[in-house]
């Protein structure tokens, strides 16, 4: 039975660092009601689930999600419950079940119900073969396990899109940093918890080497990119429209500790690096972002400055 699509939003996973801060946007634009958050997790406290319509929902219950787009009458979802790399690597058959199989009952829905989709890619597609300035159309040789379902998810989409005409768009995050909902389980989060443990101990052991360079984003612009691609009319995109490469900032972790000594007044930053070293290691220093700007006007408008101020400025607002 073919359901036609309804006019409400679902977000899954919005409990999460992304989730947090989109939800709180699209119920700012559609208004509250439009937008239904869900997620795993049990989190009665959150400000998603006081503010709004919430629904209790995992991603690999193929049977729950079909009931919950038909009875909320949704039309598009915003698809974010992913295990990010760290914690993917810990178990890589969940992070299959969660990040490809979660996908595969996203993509039937959408088939069944003429959904529109938006799910997520990363910088872990690329693997140590691409370049460091990682170009849109490049080998995607992932060594992590997130990035091999990054990449699988970006081929599942381009599959339905082009077998059953549904409309998937997504983004290749790069590391995104914010304050009002903790990032979890990821390489980038260091870029993170430097502010909260500045602010807090005035000192941070970091987990990567001082000269580790990431492609990193801070939360504003990932989702006024996620909103905007969202909006741009399907014609203009093309071929890349699972998983557009988008830049922000590039530093090395020293850059960073640098600049959060510049604001925290005896600020003293270790670098210790873990496992997570050679996951970051794989990945590149930074990201061309050519045909996103082409297809539907990206531009980045936080540089290392600013997102250090929004970071200290959100946090010690956010602990009065
Ligand atoms: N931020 C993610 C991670 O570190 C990459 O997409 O796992």
């Amino acid at each position: 039975m073919v359901v036609a699509a309804g006019n409400r939003i679902l977000v899954t996973g919005a409990l999460g660092q992304i989730g947090t801060e989109l939800v709180e946007a699209l119920r700012a634009r559609f208004g509250t009601d439009t937008v239904v958050a869900s997620d795993v997790r049990d989190l009665p406290n959150h400000p998603v689930v006081i503010d709004g319509p919430y629904r209790h929902l995992s991603v690999i219950d193929a049977d729950a999600f079909d009931t919950v787009i038909v009875e909320e009458n949704i039309g598009l979802v915003y698809h974010l419950a992913a295990l990010l790399s760290a914690t993917a690597e810990k178990n890589p058959e969940l992070a299959e079940r969660i990040n490809i199989g979660g996908l595969v009952t996203v993509l039937e829905a959408a088939r069944k119900h003429h959904l529109r989709v938006y799910a997520p890619s990363s910088i872990a597609v690329f693997g140590p073969d691409s370049p460091n300035h990682a170009p849109q159309v490049a080998p995607l040789n992932p060594t992590t396990v997130y990035g091999r379902t990054k990449v699988t998810g970006e081929r599942l989409a381009m599959n339905y899109w082009r077998q059953y005409g549904v409309d998937i768009r997504g983004i290749r995050y790069p590391g995104l940093i914010s304050y009002k909902a903790p990032a979890g389980g990821g390489t980038t989060d260091y870029a993170v918890d430097i502010f909260h443990a500045a602010l807090k101990d005035g000192h941070y052991d970091c987990f990567v080497r001082a000269d580790t360079r990431l492609p990193m984003m801070y939360m504003d612009d990932a989702i006024r990119a996620t909103i905007s691609l969202m909006d741009a009319p399907a014609e203009s995109l093309g071929e890349s429209r699972a998983g557009y490469n988008v830049a922000g900032i590039s530093f090395t972790a020293a850059e960073l500790a640098d600049a959060v000594a510049a604001r925290v007044p005896d600020f003293t930053c270790d670098f210790k690096p873990d496992v997570r070293q050679g996951y970051a290691d794989s990945w590149p220093d930074s990201i061309d972002d050519e045909l996103a700007r082409q297809e539907w006007g990206w531009r980045a408008e936080y540089d290392l400055d600013a997102l250090c101020d929004a970071m200290i400025t959100g946090i010690q607002l956010s602990s009065i």
